[in-house]
């Protein structure tokens, strides 16, 4: 754990450099807009350990696949989203000495991200050789309104000294993974200019081909200086331009550097250049400030629609928002093609792809905080990749139109390549098809079945009936062979949780047809003829294994067992492990990982979290007592299902422990593992354990219904929800739930299993000691 990045409601802030904490904080202060993202590097040369980093959301490169032992099926690469342009690059020197903060003495120094405006700040004052004290300030954003802009200002100002500063600004397509199977260069240089005011640099991806360009304009501000000479360097793949002059002391030169990047992603690699350099030209006409404020005002109205207020609580307050204000960052949603990275923008672990923490987790934050289009992309995604689920699905021997998608994937292929995850974590085709289920749930578009969504159910149900078998002895559906979601156990037979969500596909696939036959007649004639579906062999066969899947359980504790002889494993908790032993995955062999009892995330847990409806309270009470104990919550999309779980159950000490370790995962780096990235795609789960755990929010029959809870530790919290187009914000205190109807007709919400019909621009109060009592 670390603790040194200071309270705040709206700001991360840093205010000591430690080189030994540069790479965490480099994570943590990453800035993007969606398109693309940045780690927070320094602008001038920094020889201390850092990952640098700058990636463009879609391009990325084949990595070859490198293994050990190749098994069949095996995929033939990992697709990686790229290192690319470094845009922010600056040399500086002053009197002939070059500034690096790792060997220069850093006398102050202050970081800061600014969340409300999407700023990412810097200030420092060193000290040179002579005792020469200089001060450099610097900001820089992503334009979230204006998707290719990244803009900076440097300024620099020697405090005791007439200082003689070289300066050198640049862009550079010479840039490498550091996840690299090979250590190729993912890169090739292709062309670059210097015109007049115009500079540029374009690289295209190798096997992949997206070129991506990049265009600067710069304006340069001194106050006393002398006489500034100006000049132009150009090599392949980097263009830079110099300044040279003395400023004297108290006086300062000033950088502003305005950036377009665009890729072949959107535009032909002919336009390329016309497009960058016209955008930066503009960018510059505008001027920093002006586009400055339209992105704290571009920012100011995402947080209207998205932000949870927590009073009384400083830092939870700060965990909660640098979680959205990341996830936000990482994907807006107006793009299709585009998914949610479990890094996103701020490292290169898990190679930028798709996992199924996109449907399990975050697309409940998408659809309740953003436009409706955005949670919609997020399943067409999936749709436009279903031939390539089927094709994969084919690759391991599976016919007639199954579907298994992939574990990891950017463009619809399978990159995974270990086989007790490539071949058997296949619970994630379940995801796929019960996020079509929620998203319909959330916001009414049963539609979306009709063009789209029954043919992607149908093809993952084909899928499921060919992967399980009937047992001869126990004469029931069984699934051998396969990885839950708990990666701790491989190579299992009859996971609960995939059996489970495997019948349920099969039913919902089956339940989806049949609307859709209604809905729309001639639409199901023309799909059915499409993937030649056999209704009356593969719907009886469907049915006949929902109606006779074997589900692993212990009768006498009233329990889902995890798998097959999961209870024949050591009867251990996580309160009897060695506290030097966590995490295991990082002290024991892997081998002692598989044969313990200890649970990486939630598993069993996992179904009743999806299912809670076809289940007891009692039910979930008895599973999560059982299990909860002996989860480790190695994998950071754990602890919110629990968190979710224990409100649900009323055990809201439990909630509030879950919740903490989701909310500053990062922050506090918990997992000592920050510094490859921040864990994206769990920070849905934080806002998850908020609205879903301590707010109840549950949509029953197309109505939101709300059970609240507040955390004793909490004076209040808030939180606005999209709900079908109307937006409400919750307010919970100690004593009394508030319901804020903003929009201008009439809403109704149920609180507390009371149905509040709120007039429009108005609001209802409902007293929860009462029903805590
Ligand atoms: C988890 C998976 C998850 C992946 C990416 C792993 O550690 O076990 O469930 O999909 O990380 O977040």
């Amino acid at each position: 754990m670390k603790d040194y990045i200071v309270a705040d409601k709206w700001k991360i802030i840093e205010n000591h450099f430690d080189p030994h904490l540069q790479m965490n904080s480099e994570s943590l202060f990453s800035i993007g807009n969606g398109r693309m993202g940045q780690r927070a590097n320094f602008e001038e040369t920094y020889s201390g350990p850092s990952l640098r980093g700058s990636y463009i959301a879609g391009v990325y490169y084949p990595d070859k696949t490198r293994v050990g032992w190749w098994k069949n099926g095996y995929p033939e690469y990992f697709a990686k989203v790229l290192n690319s342009v470094n845009w922010i690059g600056i040399e500086l020197k002053i009197n002939g000495e070059i500034v690096d903060l790792y060997t220069c003495k850093v006398i102050d120094f202050k970081r800061e991200l600014d969340m409300k405006s999407g700023l990412l700040k810097r200030s420092v004052t060193i000290k040179l050789k002579k005792d020469r004290v200089v001060e450099i300030r610097c900001e820089r954003f992503y334009s979230m309104a204006q998707k290719d802009l990244c803009l900076m200002q440097y300024r620099v100002q020697p405090v005791n000294f007439n200082a003689k500063v070289n300066i050198s600004w640049y862009l550079d397509t010479n840039v490498l993974n550091s996840d690299a199977n090979y250590q190729e260069d993912f890169w090739k240089n292709r062309k670059q200019g210097i015109k007049k005011k115009k500079a540029w640099v374009m690289a295209t991806t190798r096997k992949t081909g997206f070129t991506v360009c990049a265009a600067m304009r710069q304006e340069l501000h001194t106050d006393n200086a002398s006489e500034m000479v100006v000049s132009e360097r150009m090599r392949e793949g980097r263009i830079e331009r110099a300044a040279s002059t003395t400023v004297t002391q108290g006086g300062f030169i000033s950088l502003k550097k305005y950036v377009s990047i665009a890729s072949t992603f959107y535009h032909r690699e002919e336009e390329l250049v016309g497009v960058t350099t016209a955008s930066a030209k503009t960018a510059m006409k505008d001027g920093f400030k002006k586009i400055r404020k339209a992105q704290a005002r571009t920012w100011g109205d995402i947080w209207k629609r998205c932000d949870v207020e927590i009073l009384g609580d400083v830092k939870a307050q700060q965990g909660i928002r640098f979680n959205i204000f990341q996830m936000i960052q990482t994907y807006t949603g107006d793009d299709p093609r585009l998914n949610i990275g479990p890094k996103g923008f701020t490292g290169e672990k898990y190679g930028g792809s798709t996992y199924w923490d996109t449907e399990a987790y975050c697309l409940p934050f998408y659809m309740s905080t953003t436009d409706p289009s955005v949670g919609r992309n997020l399943l067409i995604y999936r749709y436009n990749h279903l031939e390539k689920a089927i094709e994969n699905a084919s690759k391991l021997g599976f016919s007639g139109g199954a579907a298994l998608y992939p574990m990891v994937t950017m463009n619809g292929e399978e990159c995974h390549n270990e086989w007790e995850i490539t071949f058997e974590e296949i619970h994630r085709n379940g995801a796929i098809a019960y996020a079509i289920h929620d998203y319909i749930r959330y916001t009414g578009d049963k539609e979306y079945l009709v063009d789209y969504g029954l043919e992607v159910l149908i093809a993952i149900a084909r899928f499921w009936a060919q992967r399980v078998h009937v047992s001869p002895r126990k004469r029931k559906y069984v699934m051998h062979g396969v990885t839950g979601p708990n990666e701790y156990e491989n190579n299992v037979n009859n996971n609960w949780y995939t059996n489970y969500i495997a019948a349920w596909c099969l039913q919902y696939a089956i339940a989806a047809a049949r609307w859709v036959e209604e809905r729309d007649p001639q639409k199901y004639t023309s799909l059915r003829s499409k993937i030649n579906l056999d209704e009356e062999s593969e719907f009886s066969h469907w049915n006949e294994i929902v109606e006779e899947m074997y589900y692993p359980v212990d009768e006498s504790r009233g329990i889902f067992l995890q798998n097959d002889g999961f209870e024949d494993k050591e009867d251990l908790t996580v309160k009897d492990l060695d506290h030097a032993a966590r995490p295991l995955n990082q002290n024991w062999s892997w081998d002692r990982i598989l044969r313990s009892p200890f649970i990486k995330q939630a598993d069993v847990l996992q179904g009743l979290y999806f299912f809670e409806e076809d289940f007891g309270i009692e039910t979930i009470r008895r599973n999560f007592e059982y299990y909860e104990p002996k989860t480790v919550h190695e994998s950071s999309l754990s602890p919110c299902v629990h968190s979710i779980l224990a409100a649900l159950i009323g055990n809201g000490e439990k909630a509030y422990e879950m919740y903490l370790r989701t909310a500053r995962l990062d922050l506090d780096d918990y997992n000592n593992d920050t510094e490859d990235g921040c864990h994206i795609t769990s920070m849905a789960g934080t806002w998850l354990s908020i609205v879903k755990g301590f707010a109840g929010m549950r949509v029953r029959d197309g109505v939101l219904h709300f059970k609240p809870f507040i955390p004793p530790a909490w004076e209040a919290y808030a939180f606005r929800i999209s709900f079908r187009g109307q937006i409400l914000r919750l307010v919970v205190g100690q004593e009394e739930v508030k319901v804020e109807n903003l929009n201008d007709g009439p809403f109704s919400v149920v609180v507390f299993d009371e149905c509040q019909n709120i007039e429009g621009n108005a609001d209802a109060t409902v007293r929860v000691s009462q029903q805590v009592a």
